[in-house]
C-alpha cells in the first residue's frame, strides 16, 4: 500500500481499515472454536467496526519511518491487531453499567447488553491476553513492555480510574487533561510509537513522532467529549448526552464547547508543526483528520 495524497485521506483510510479487518479476521479465534460464546462475543465486538484509529496510526508511523507493511505476517501487522483489540477491551469494558453504562456502540448494542455481563468481561479480558500474545511474536520485549506501560495503571487504566471518581466532582482543566492524556491519548500515543519503533525510527525520530502522539491523542479525546454533546448519534454509532447523564468530567464541561474546539484544532496544529512545512506525509493529514472528524 502507497503513501497517498492528503487530499486522499478518506481513500486511504477505507482502504487501511480494510486491511486491518483482513488482519483482525485473521487472527481472532474462530466462532467455531470452543469456547464458542467467548469468540462469539470477540468477534461481535471487534468486527462491528470503528475507525481503526490506532492501528492506522500505527501503520502510517511505521512507513513513515522507512518500515514496509506490505505481505503478511510482519511484526508490524501483529503490533496493528494488537493495538484494536485492546482498544475493542477497554471500549467493552467502559460500556459496562459498572463504568459508564452504555447501550450502544459501534452501532449496535454493546457487548453486555448482548450477551451479559459475565461474557463481555471475559471476552474483553480475552482480547487483552490475545493482544499480548500476537505482541510476543513480535519478538520485540521492548515493544511488549511499551504496550503494557501505555494501556497499565500509569496510562489508560489510571485514566480510567481517574474518569470514574471525578464524576459528578468539580474539576479544574490541568485535571481533565491529566485524565485524557492518560485514558485516551497514552494508547494513542503508544500506536505511534510502536509503529515507529517496528519502522526501525532513530531515538531522534521517534521523539518527535511521541511528540506526535500525545498532541492527536490529547485532541481525539476533547473532540470526543465535544461530540457527546453535539455529534450526530447515527454516525457516531454510540448514543450521545451519555456524558451529562453519567456527570462526567469532561473537557467541554471545564471550558464550554467553543474553548473545547479550539484547543483541539492548536492541538492538531502543533502536531503538523512538528514536520516540515515541505514533508508532505500521511501523518500530518490524519491529524487534520482527527481534528475535523464528525464520527
Ligand atoms: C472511543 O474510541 C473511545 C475513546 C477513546 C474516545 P474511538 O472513537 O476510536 O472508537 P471506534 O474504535 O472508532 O469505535
Ligand atoms: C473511553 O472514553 C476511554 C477508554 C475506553 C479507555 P469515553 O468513555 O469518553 O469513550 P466513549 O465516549 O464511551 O466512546
Ligand atoms: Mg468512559
Ligand atoms: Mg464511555
Ligand atoms: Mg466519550
Amino acid at each position: 500500500m502507497m503513501p497517498v495524497e492528503a487530499t486522499d485521506i478518506q481513500l486511504y483510510l477505507k482502504e487501511r481499515r480494510q486491511f486491518i479487518d483482513g488482519l483482525l479476521d485473521r487472527y481472532l479465534p474462530s466462532e467455531e472454536a470452543e469456547p464458542k460464546s467467548l469468540h462469539v462475543a470477540m468477534r461481535y465486538s471487534v468486527m462491528a467496526g470503528g475507525k481503526r484509529l490506532r492501528p492506522i496510526l500505527a501503520l502510517t508511523a511505521c512507513e513513515y519511518c522507512g518500515g514496509n507493511v506490505e505481505g503478511q505476517d510482519r511484526p508490524i501487522h501483529w503490533a496493528a491487531a494488537a493495538l484494536e483489540m485492546v482498544h475493542t477491551y477497554s471500549l467493552i469494558h467502559d460500556d459496562l453499567p459498572c463504568m459508564d453504562d452504555d447501550d450502544l456502540r459501534r452501532g449496535i448494542p454493546t457487548c453486555h447488553k448482548k450477551f451479559g455481563e459475565a461474557v463481555a468481561i471475559l471476552a474483553g479480558d480475552a482480547l487483552h491476553d490475545l493482544a499480548f500474545s500476537l505482541m510476543a511474536r513480535t519478538g520485540s520485549t521492548e515493544a511488549v513492555a511499551e504496550l503494557a506501560q501505555a494501556i497499565g495503571t500509569d496510562g489508560m487504566l489510571g485514566g480510567q480510574i481517574a474518569d470514574v471518581e471525578a464524576e459528578g466532582r468539580d474539576v479544574t482543566r490541568d485535571d481533565i487533561i491529566n485524565i485524557h492524556t492518560r485514558k485516551t491519548a497514552a494508547l494513542i500515543r503508544c500506536s505511534v510509537r510502536l509503529g515507529a519503533m517496528l519502522g526501525g525510527a532513530d531515538a531522534k525520530l521517534l521523539s518527535r513522532l511521541t511528540r506526535y502522539g500525545e498532541k492527536v491523542g490529547l485532541a481525539f479525546q476533547i473532540i470526543d467529549d465535544v461530540l457527546d454533546i453535539e455529534g450526530d448519534q447515527k454516525l457516531l454509532g454510540k448514543n450521545t448526552g451519555s456524558d451529562r447523564k453519567k456527570q462526567k468530567a469532561t473537557y467541554p464541561q471545564v471550558v464550554g464547547v467553543e474553548q473545547a474546539r479550539r484547543d483541539a484544532s492548536r492541538l492538531i496544529d502543533e502536531s503538523v508543526a512538528l514536520f516540515d512545512a515541505d514533508d508532505e506525509n500521511v501523518l500530518k493529514s490524519l491529524a487534520l483528520y482527527i481534528g475535523q472528524r464528525q464520527y
